[in-house]
């Protein structure tokens, strides 16, 4: 279950280079008051790229920074990568893995390749070579003392840098150069080179190639099954396992004892960890992002298909580098990026080293209005995020779902990727093409509500869609009839966001009826449901009133109100509404049928179920009437 603050907003690139231009992304997005609740520390703030360190030239101060950010409600996620330098001295980390004996190993002194004997260490350890500018070493997470060591590690750094999550990378794990004369990043200057070099072997060199040596072979060579990582020999779990047999498993094995040392290092917070390598499982323990995109048009697209997919993997909290990791964005890609990563479960603006900001309040006003505009949106919906998330935990649904999920009947729905939806009922049809005049897409049989206008789209009827497309348009939303949408009043982050007004978006379908559900909790604590510490409540609805009832109530809530209820597909204007049998005004918007009552917030309070109902012309005595004159139709 991820932390609430999780669902918000997130900023980061890799080569901020120092303190003052990661302050300056934070500072445009509030200058532009787009909502934020996480920033992020790459590779770039360690003191050369070695973990469990910070740059103390370009990021002095960066402590006080992250402090004092978290101070005014936001959250902090840092790096980490696997590979451990091994050629400074006093360097902590390496030294204490090798007095624990923790590396992944050569599986025996007569495979050792000359280039990598004699060993510095006197040890079986296998040398790699990443970002920092040194051997490096793995640690092998098979081992329970690796975890142990981990945490020590983690819990010794965060008194020295802040942090609320984190993000493991590279741990495919990823080696740069391997079986190459020259590794990419090889010092400038230093002429005699070195790289991992795997001797031959069926493992390394299975007689059938599999599609993960082939895609790097190159004119010049063949390439292996090795490059790119460790040797396929190497030894882990002390000589139980082989590297061949639990290759895809270093990032899954990494997770599990990553969220154990973030939970020590942060005591009784849930924590967020995001890992680049998964596998089925990691879900349990972390989220994922997609990689490192291109900054191109058909990557938009794709990372729809990426989300649904891990959504499939039991991973659904999941995301693609909004506005693309490599290359240059444009503003309008960057516009239209924001507004589908506005709805990814893990919502992540990522930008790549050497490249021009891609910050959403970077490029003014043509790309931070859309973006803030599609950040409320989603912030507005965070409960019913939540909830999803809440379902997904408890019951293995999926949060992210193909249409085809909802409608498997309908064939047409088989091969939609460019929609999505939300659960069972939001759809989200983001346009994904340079230039777009015109968005074509499906809705399939149901009743469909527009979120912007609460206009009914379609009554029970499939429907292929074509609409104008303008520079300014927003992201399409589509409402299913039949559901009830918890939201709550957005603001900058999660932290004030969950103090305002709730409210409800009750969506008719065609029987008049509509239902939901709402889970709730402190949204930071570990275990709250396992713990009974959660709030859960039920919704439903017909033509003439919507109800809530406390299905699981607790303390917290007493505190929160329901503020508003709108509801989509009201046949004829009410004449009043009732708040718990009390009268009250209401506004209806007779064009689209949509109904609005507000001002509930001083009558309505989380911890009560309550009953509003509305009643047409006829049901209002004489006396009624008189009453709401004083009202005004739109308060
Ligand atoms: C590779 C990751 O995929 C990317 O997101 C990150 O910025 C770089 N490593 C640098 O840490």
């Amino acid at each position: 279950m991820p932390p609430y603050w999780s669902l918000g907003f997130q900023l980061c690139q890799y080569g901020y280079k120092n303190l003052t231009n990661l302050q300056a992304a934070v500072n445009r997005t509030r200058e532009y008051n787009i909502p934020q609740d996480v920033q992020y520390a790459d590779i770039d703030h360690m003191d050369e790229r070695k973990d469990f360190t910070v740059d103390p030239v370009n990021f002095a101060g960066l402590q006080d920074y992250f402090t004092h950010l978290q101070d005014n409600g936001m959250h902090i996620i840092i790096i980490l990568d696997p590979a451990l330098i091994t050629n400074n001295t006093n360097y902590e980390p390496y030294d204490l893995g090798l007095q624990e004996d923790l590396y992944i190993k050569w599986p025996n002194e007569s495979v050792i390749p000359d280039t990598d004997k004699p060993d510095i260490s006197g040890t079986r350890n296998m040398h790699g070579w990443v970002w920092p500018s040194g051997k490096a070493v793995f640690p092998d997470f098979f081992l329970n003392r690796t975890a142990d060591f981990w945490r020590n590690l983690t819990v010794k750094h965060v008194k020295t840098l802040t942090f609320d999550g984190l993000w493991i990378d590279m741990n495919e794990p990823a080696n740069f150069g391997t079986n190459l004369e020259k590794i990419w990043n090889w010092p400038e200057g230093l002429s005699s080179y070195w790289s991992l070099k795997c001797p031959e072997n069926n493992y390394d060199d299975p007689p059938y190639r599999t599609k993960a040596a082939y895609t790097y072979d190159s004119e010049s060579r063949e390439a292996r099954l090795s490059d790119n990582t460790l040797c396929m020999i190497a030894e882990q779990e002390d000589g139980q396992q082989l590297h061949y047999n639990v290759h895809s498993l270093y990032g899954w094995s990494q997770t599990e004892p990553t969220l154990n040392a973030l939970r020590a290092a942060v005591p009784g917070k849930r924590g967020m960890v995001i890992s680049r390598s998964t596998y089925p499982g990691s879900g349990r323990h972390a989220g994922h992002w997609l990689g490192d995109n291109d900054s191109r048009w058909p990557h938009l697209h794709e990372s729809i298909i990426g989300m649904l997919e891990f959504n499939l993997f039991g991973i659904p909290y999941i995301g693609a580098d909004i506005c693309g990791f490599w290359g240059e964005t444009t503003a309008e890609m960057c516009k239209r990026w924001m507004q589908l990563g506005a709805f990814y479960p893990f919502s992540r603006n990522h930008n790549g080293i050497d490249n021009t900001p891609q910050d959403p309040g970077y490029f003014g006003e043509e790309v931070a209005v859309p973006s803030r505009e599609a950040l409320l949106i989603r912030y507005r919906l965070l409960p019913y995020l939540y909830t999803l998330f809440h379902i997904a935990h408890t019951r293995g649904n999926t949060v992210i779902r193909p249409l085809m999920h909802e409608f498997p009947t309908d064939n047409r729905t088989w091969g939609i990727d460019r929609q999505f939806l939300w659960g069972p009922a939001f759809m989200i049809v983001p346009v994904l093409e340079e230039g777009a005049t015109s968005l074509t897409f499906y809705l399939p049989k149901a009743r469909w509500y527009d979120y912007h206008t609460g206009a009914m789209v379609t009554d029970n009827e499939a429907k292929d869609m074509s609409l104008p497309i303008k520079p300014d348009s927003p992201i399409h939303l589509y409402v299913r009839g039949g559901f009830v949408i918890p939201g709550q009043e957005p603001d900058l982050n999660t932290v004030a966001s969950r103090q305002r007004p709730f409210s409800l978006l009750v969506a008719l379908d065609d029987q008049d009826k509509a239902k939901g559900e709402l889970f709730w909790d402190d949204g930071d604590s570990v275990d709250t449901y396992e713990n009974g510490s959660y709030y859960f409540a039920k919704f439903k609805a017909n033509q003439v009133q919507v109800e809530m009832e406390i299905q699981h109530n607790n303390d917290m809530m007493s505190n929160l109100i329901m503020g508003s209820i709108t509801v989509l597909g009201v046949r004829e204007r009410p004449l009043a509404a009732y708040v718990n049998g009390k009268l009250h005004f209401l506004d209806y918007d007779s064009e689209n049928r949509v109904l609005k009552i507000d001002g509930l917030a001083p009558y309505l309070k989380m911890n009560e179920s309550f009953i509003v109902e509305w009643s047409a012309t006829p049901k209002a005595t004489e006396e009624e009437k008189e009453r709401l004159d004083c009202f005004p139709e739109s308060a």
